[in-house]
């Protein structure tokens, strides 16, 4: 009996991950026929179906042989319900064949918004793949929901993707970052030459980049230039969670700690010349200038004129009250990027991707507690953030 698997997703890009999740279920599965199927609703997918299908085609050349990989193409009259049409024709066309049917978990929420998604499960046999271990128990109770009101069968696979998804390769082609190693070769050239997951809007930031990346080299020690990268790079992580701008997140993080080595004298002389106000905190503790300075610089010699951006930079120190999600984003990425190793980095980091306010709550807690048995003067933007982030119901996330 011929076993057939249709893989279903938005292979937006497809990547290593897919091509290694498919070699690994034929195997378990002794599938002798893979058939990938991209989501057609284009709502939820940034490269048009045309490309996807032709990286497909490119990619699964790579796959081996005894798979028989081939994309299915959807047809235009069955948009509405093509996951179920095209199951039918499959069927159809392998008459007696064994079908499975692959979805990541991600998808797997969305199943019973599919039309004729009953019919469908009580057809196929469903294969789950596990991927990302924080939502394994709503995997399971989604399961457990289905299997109780269906006669069906759902198997879950766990298998290492790699690390890799397509939202990482899109970031990554949108930072001006090698994809090398994360798609085949010959799909990352297609990639390229086709400009796909590039934003003409972010042009202008992309090709400044380079030069940022070089001022903030030739401002900071080695370790401090790593730490920048580091954050930046975090930063992404979280506003890729949070559903923020990539690239706004990625240049605040870059740049926070621009002048963080410039010594006292310096900060002060380069603020004045900025037009840099200085409030007696300030004065006194001349590294509280770093943030406000670094955003100065960034705006009136770097040419960065974002206000969130500019806001990121300045307020990544001392917090202040109503802070939006991308300074958030950057002030909490300053504390868990993998250099650091604060006693409360661990905890931070974990409350990062549960409720960025308590994240934010409990670091600037700590922080000022800390500044306080060092007989520090608190700036009052922290008391203000403090007393902010105060206003927060933490029974619920956010
Ligand atoms: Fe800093
Ligand atoms: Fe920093």
């Amino acid at each position: 009996m011929t076993n057939i698997a249709i893989f279903s997703g938005s292979f937006d890009p497809i990547h290593n991950g897919h091509l290694y999740i498919t070699e690994e279920i034929s195997s378990r599965l002794d599938i002798n026929k893979m058939f990938f199927i991209p989501d057609l609703n284009s709502k939820k997918t940034v490269a048009d179906y045309s490309h996807r299908i032709e990286m497909i085609n490119i990619a699964i050349k790579k796959i081996s042989k005894n798979i028989n990989p081939e994309c299915w193409i959807i047809k235009k009259k069955f948009v509405k319900n093509y996951m179920f049409r095209s199951f039918c024709d499959i069927k159809r066309e392998n008459f007696g064949s064994k079908i499975y049917l692959l979805l990541g978990s991600d998808s797997f929420f969305y199943l019973d918004s599919w039309q004729c998604f009953v019919d469908l499960i009580k057809q196929c046999v469903f294969v789950i793949i596990l991927r990302d271990r924080s939502n394994r128990v709503k995997v399971a109770e989604k399961i457990r929901i289905i299997r109780d009101a269906y006669d069906c069968n759902i198997y879950t696979f766990d298998i290492d993707t790699l690390n890799i998804s397509s939202t990482i390769i899109r970031t990554k082609i949108l930072l001006n970052q090698s994809i090398n190693f994360l798609v085949p070769g010959d799909e990352k050239k297609y990639i390229c030459d086709k400009k796909l997951y590039q934003n003409a809007n972010l042009n202008a930031f992309r090709n400044n980049l380079d030069y940022l990346k070089k001022q903030v080299k030739n401002n900071l020690s080695e370790k401090k230039f790593i730490h920048s990268l580091c954050v930046a790079d975090q930063s992404v992580k979280l506003a890729e969670y949070y559903k923020q701008d990539i690239m706004k997140s990625y240049i605040a993080g870059l740049l926070h700690d621009y002048a963080k080595e410039f010594t006292s004298t310096e900060k002060i002389i380069m603020s004045h010349e900025l037009g840099l106000e200085l409030d007696g905190v300030l004065r006194q503790q001349p590294d509280l200038i770093h943030p406000f300075l670094a955003s100065k610089i960034a705006q009136k010699k770097l040419n960065v004129n974002d206000r969130e951006i500019l806001d990121a930079i300045a307020y990544h120190t001392t917090g202040r009250s109503g802070m939006s999600i991308i300074e958030k984003i950057v002030y909490l990425a300053d504390c868990i990027e993998p250099n650091r190793t604060y006693s409360d980095t661990i905890k931070i980091r974990e409350l990062c991707y549960k409720n960025i306010n308590q994240a934010m709550r409990n670091r600037l807690n700590s922080v000022v507690s800390q500044n306080l048995m060092r007989n520090r003067k608190i700036h009052k933007f922290s008391i203000e953030a403090i007393n902010y982030f105060k206003m927060f119901n933490y029974s619920k996330s956010s």
